[in-house]
């Protein structure tokens, strides 16, 4: 390309509609005159913001890398091609200098500014390919892992609103008292809370967990052995890395919290489903004759039909445990919003075999988006799972840390609890006048007694994504109880319905639009 053609070829491509052009006398002067000052017909999209010494920056850019400015090509000089463009010279020296900066072109002393070479450095052939496991379906890039996560997510675009199931009412966090705290923390402006945290997490905190947990959840520990992460999703990761490998299974509740399944699979562990009955998980002769690495139960409250796991189970649990060298991951994510009766204890604090990984959330007590939770260890894992900790995520929220432990410390944590409990029970009353008003005796309702949210049962002929989506449509979100559970045959019916975040006087409202959404499907 020769000097007329480079500036010809920028010449039909900026655009001055909007952009400053400096004073000038060239082709440029005269196109304006004859009333170009329209973008041009092949100016770039997104040029008419654009100032002149951006865009023939792009578009020498581009031509480098179409090659339709060669290396070792000479480019005229900036005040020539600032004539020919009838533009100030300072633009062309931007956009040469940005140009020379980036490497595109490169200036000789005496000589000028030449096309430098940028063509890429040789790729060796390689020796040895693998072939990649990709996606079985062969629609996508992603590998076979990737597409199975996809595939089979549980999470839903919508987050909050009627009847959202596992969310509490977030509103009613003390933003007063948390602002204070967290501004206290602030104002110290201590370098320590800015920077990454430890592993383990801040020091303060665990301590308050540790506190908690014996007192409230029977829980076995010090504060050594408490460890935060940013949730359940990430202690599960965490310990399944540790203690795990590649190809060993793990028993999952079956149906069971989707994504604990999503990350057991994404590590490449085999999920293998457990029923459950009345008692919690119901293992089979033939589940017994093969231990797995891992089991993953909730039994306090399982997730999503919410019965409490017996004590024989328990028992017979941790001894297999202990027996087989096998590790409970024990989920004990919303057991503080127990309506009737006191909570119960902990599987942790049964255990005297050190075989139980203890996992809690502040999602459920203080709002999800805080992204803290807890992981208690045995005393002789604590020091191996902060290192994995930081080496694996450099957790950081260190400040969030320092204001939970305050909040928990001064007393606030357990009078938001208290106030919530009575708050929930309160809203679950009025869901199930709702569903009695509409259904009468004709529908069952499990979970009702604790938690943030009841199963509405179905009759196995309903489909209860269907009614999902077109409850979605009329603006109630609602989960389908069949896709809690590994394999859709066999998979009970239902609807997942969250009461917690639904303010008490939209209860009613929310449940007739539902309730409408429902009744065709019966009949
Ligand atoms: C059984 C169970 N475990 C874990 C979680 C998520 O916990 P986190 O927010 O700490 O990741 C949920 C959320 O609904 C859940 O239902």
């Amino acid at each position: 390309m020769k000097l007329a053609s480079l500036s010809d070829y920028l010449l039909l491509r900026i655009n001055r509609s909007s952009a400053k052009a400096a004073p000038g006398k060239g082709k440029a002067a005269a196109s304006r005159e004859s009333g170009a000052a329209k973008a041009p017909k092949n100016a770039k999209p997104g040029s008419e913001r654009m100032p002149v010494n951006r865009q023939i920056y792009q578009l020498i850019r581009e031509a480098i890398l179409a090659h339709t400015l060669p290396a070792g090509m000479q480019l005229p000089s900036s005040r020539d091609l600032a004539l020919e463009l009838g533009t100030s010279r300072n633009t062309v020296t931007y956009a040469y200098e940005q140009l020379l900066a980036e490497g595109y072109l490169e200036s000789r002393t005496g000589a000028g500014t030449f096309v430098a070479d940028t063509a890429p450095d040789q790729i060796p052939e390689a020796v040895e390919r693998k072939e990649p496991l990709t996606d079985p379906s062969g629609k996508s890039e992603l590998s076979a892992r990737g597409a199975l996560l996809t595939r089979q997510a549980g999470v839903g675009e919508r987050q909050w609103g009627a009847f959202m199931p596992g969310v509490p009412d977030v509103t009613c966090v003390p933003h007063k008292i948390w602002g204070r705290l967290q501004n206290k923390h602030w104002r110290r402006s201590n370098s320590d809370l800015l920077t990454y945290g430890p592993g383990a997490g801040y020091a303060g905190l665990r301590e308050q967990i540790a506190e908690y947990l014996r007192v409230a959840r029977s829980v076995n520990c010090t504060p050594s052995q408490v460890l935060i992460t940013t949730g359940i999703h990430q202690s599960i990761d965490i310990v399944v890395k540790l203690l795990g490998e590649h190809g060993d299974t793990a028993w999952v509740e079956d149906p069971c919290y989707w994504g604990t399944r999503s990350v057991l699979n994404s590590l490449g562990i085999q999920s293998v489903p457990i029923a459950v009955d009345q008692e919690g998980m119901r293992m089979r002769l033939a589940n017994l004759r093969r231990p797995p690495r891992f089991i993953c139960t909730t039994p306090s409250h399982q997730y999503p039909l919410g019965m409490v796991m017996s004590l024989s189970r328990r028992r017979m649990l941790l001894e297999y445990a202990a027996t087989h060298k096998v590790w409970i991951i024990e989920d004990d994510y919303d057991s503080e919003f127990r309506y009737g009766g006191r909570p119960l204890a902990s599987l942790q604090g049964m255990d005297t075999q050190d075989r139980v990984l203890y996992m809690g959330t502040f999602s459920k007590i203080m709002f999800p988006g805080l992204r803290i939770g807890f992981l208690v260890v045995p005393e002789s894992l604590a020091k191996a799972f902060a290192t994995g900790i930081a080496e694996l995520y450099r957790n950081g929220q260190v400040f969030l840390q320092a204001t939970l432990a305050d909040f928990m410390a001064e007393g606030h944590f357990a009078s938001h609890i208290r106030k919530m409990r009575v708050l929930y029970a309160e809203r679950l009353r009025l869901l199930q006048q709702s569903i009695n008003r509409h259904f009468g005796e004709k529908m069952t309702i499990t979970g009702g007694e604790a938690g943030l949210h009841l199963v509405l049962g179905l009759p196995q002929e309903c489909d209860d994504v269907l009614i999902c989506e077109e409850a979605l449509a009329a603006g109630i979100v609602v989960r389908p109880l069949s896709r809690y559970y590994m394999h859709a045959r066999g998979a009970r019916r239902g609807l997942l319905l969250g009461y917690a975040s639904v303010p008490n006087e939209e209860i009613a409202r929310a449940f007739d639009k539902l309730a409408a959404v429902i009744k065709p499907h019966l009949a």
